[in-house]
């Protein structure tokens, strides 16, 4: 803790900036790869010139954002750098070894062709390593010589301020190439962002390209939620999800429930519970809610997938 406190402080912030960052290092910051599998599966047919990117990961967290695209888009990349304010996450990235959690949403097939084993870790082969660099960096400080095709900034917003994500989306728009595509976590959407930016709809995802027109926000905020295809309103989802990536699990647990008892039919309340419990280390009660929900959504991908995970 007082290395991180030493390390902020280093970096000469303002007030609003140090606050942001020192939220999300009390939070857990957590990530696993593939994490929004839309995001991933629509990005080949997003990328702007598929030759030579310069990809950009703020808060890249422990690097499994920066490994999951240089899986997804290798060859076509020349570089990607991840950033993270908290060094000790920039470490676990440096050495790309993981443990199994981290691959929860993964297949058989993806973790063999993208890991080798060794003992009860994963470790990303050395080919998927080639282009990539990580930094200590907070966000408020990325230099500004290079332009990026593509920027990732997922779940690093939702620990700022009004003012923190007015600064960082007037950043991102000065480093984004005018053709680049700026990619948000899922469900994530700030009104700084609809000023400067248009929703781009590939897929199920969402991307976002420096604004060229005018549309009336409320049909652009349409656009958002069709594409994320949630049945259930878009604000409650999306606070259980930022409580769980904040680690905030007990609360999580207890919206979910919410949720889930307001409609016995949101699937996602029911996903929410379950992964609540299991980051609790809930385990025998995460079983018990999973075998509920897969009685009640028995071809749901996701719910095998969550059932796959726990029986590790
Ligand atoms: C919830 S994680 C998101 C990780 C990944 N992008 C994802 O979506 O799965 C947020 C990360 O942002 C980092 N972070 C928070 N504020 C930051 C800042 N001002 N500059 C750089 N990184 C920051 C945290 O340390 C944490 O690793």
């Amino acid at each position: 803790m007082e290395r991180t406190i030493k390390r902020l402080m280093s970096l000469d912030m303002s007030k609003k900036s140090l606050r942001a960052v020192a939220l999300s290092n009390l939070a857990v910051g957590e990530s696993y790869f593939f994490r929004d599998r839309e995001t991933w599966e629509a990005i080949p047919k997003a990328v702007p010139n598929f030759k030579n990117l310069e990809i950009l990961s703020i808060g890249c967290s422990e690097g499994e954002e920066v490994y999951t695209a240089s899986f997804v888009l290798k060859g076509w990349f020349k570089k990607i750098l991840g950033i993270d304010v908290d060094n000790r996450k920039i470490e676990k990235a440096l050495l790309g070894t993981y443990n199994k959690w981290k691959l929860r949403g993964m297949s058989v097939h993806e973790i063999d062709r993208y890991f080798r084993t060794s003992g009860e870790d994963f470790k990303v082969k050395d080919i998927y390593k080639d282009g990539l660099s990580f930094k200590v960096l907070s966000a408020f400080h990325i230099p500004m010589e290079n332009k990026y095709d593509v920027i990732f900034a997922r779940r690093v917003m939702i620990y700022m301020n009004d003012e923190g994500v007015s600064d960082l989306v007037n950043k991102i728009h000065d480093l984004l190439k005018d053709d680049g595509l700026l990619i948000l976590g899922k469900g994530e959407i700030y009104w700084q962002i609809l000023e400067k930016f248009e929703p781009f709809p590939v897929g199920k995802a969402v991307f976002w390209r420096k604004r060229r027109r005018s549309v009336s926000n409320g049909t652009e905020i349409d656009i958002v939620k069709v594409s994320l295809s949630e049945d259930e309103p878009f604000e409650r989802v999306e606070m259980v999800k930022r409580l769980l990536n904040a680690g905030l699990y007990e609360e999580a647990l207890s919206w979910s429930r919410f949720l889930k008892n307001d409609n016995l039919r949101n699937v996602l309340a029911w996903k929410y519970e379950i992964l609540s419990l299991a980051y609790m280390g809930l385990h025998e009660e995460a079983l018990k809610v999973l075998r509920e929900a897969k009685k009640r959504f028995p071809g749901d991908i996701e719910i095998r997938r969550l059932e796959r995970v726990l029986a590790w």
